[in-house]
């Protein structure tokens, strides 16, 4: 059993981590993101309110992305553990994590903070392409295997809509504002680990995985 949290600035690689990891140690991979792109591509009322703050970078309210998140993880009830990509991201919705955790006799094991830089993240996003299930490409990087459709389930990619370098940058900065605060909670907590995001994908994996048995998760 592992709860682990990814967090990390935009396009730091926490949707790549999260896949890697999850895939190879079995775990339940949560992106509020991907739940959010979700709701917005279905025309839910959810989507509606959320799609708001989503298209110009600015966080979705916490009461809207708790309540999204407490449906998943009661729905679910991940029995070996779950990889969290992009949740939580302040820290009201980190103490209505610790609740609900608590709640089902859960706790969180480790905080991975995955570093980068701003220009890094603005290339990674121009050149960033996703599908609908949330498989996660770069055209240069990480290209799919055959031109515009996902590998896993063969589906159209698409640029994301917050990809756009001036909402890149906004969402940097609200990251700043919002997130950096929730690392100081974690670090009083003893849970964060530190990972330098600007090596390559497979060596991003093998720190994290490095930081796993370090603190003796696995
Ligand atoms: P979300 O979808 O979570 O976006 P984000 O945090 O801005 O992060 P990204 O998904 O852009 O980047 P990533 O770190 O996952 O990087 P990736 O692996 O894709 O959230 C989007 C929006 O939803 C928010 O702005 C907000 O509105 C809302 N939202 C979501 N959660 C919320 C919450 N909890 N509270 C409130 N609002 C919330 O990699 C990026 C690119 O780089 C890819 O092309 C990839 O192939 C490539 N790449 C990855 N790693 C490497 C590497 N090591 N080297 C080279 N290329 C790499
Ligand atoms: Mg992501």
């Amino acid at each position: 059993m592992l709860n682990l949290i990814l967090l990390g600035p935009p396009g730091a690689g926490k949707g790549t981590q999260a896949l890697a990891i999850a895939g190879s140690l079995g775990l339940h991979r949560l992106s509020t993101g991907d739940l959010l792109r979700r709701h917005i591509r279905r025309e839910s009322q959810l989507g509606a309110q959320a799609r708001v703050f989503y298209d110009k970078g600015e966080y979705v309210p916490d009461c809207l992305v708790v309540a999204m998140v407490k449906e998943e993880i009661t729905s679910f009830l991940p029995e070996n553990g779950m990889v969290l990509d992009g949740f939580p991201r302040t820290v009201a919705q980190a103490e209505a994590l610790e609740r609900m955790l608590t709640e089902i006799g859960k706790r969180i094991d480790t905080v991975i903070e995955i570093d980068s830089d701003t220009e890094e993240i603005v290339r990674r996003a121009e050149g960033r392409r996703v599908c609908p299930e949330g498989h996660t490409y770069h055209m240069v990087k990480n290209p799919p295997r055959s031109g515009g459709r996902c590998d896993v389930d063969g589906l159209p990619l698409q640029q994301r809509v917050d990809d756009q370098p001036d909402t890149v940058r906004k969402r940097i900065t609200v990251y700043h504002e919002r997130t950096k605060p929730l690392l100081t909670y974690y670090a009083a907590k003893g849970l964060i680990q530190r990972v330098d995001g600007t090596q390559s994908i497979e060596e991003v994996t093998e720190s994290i995985q490095h930081v796993l048995s370090n603190v003796g998760v696995r």
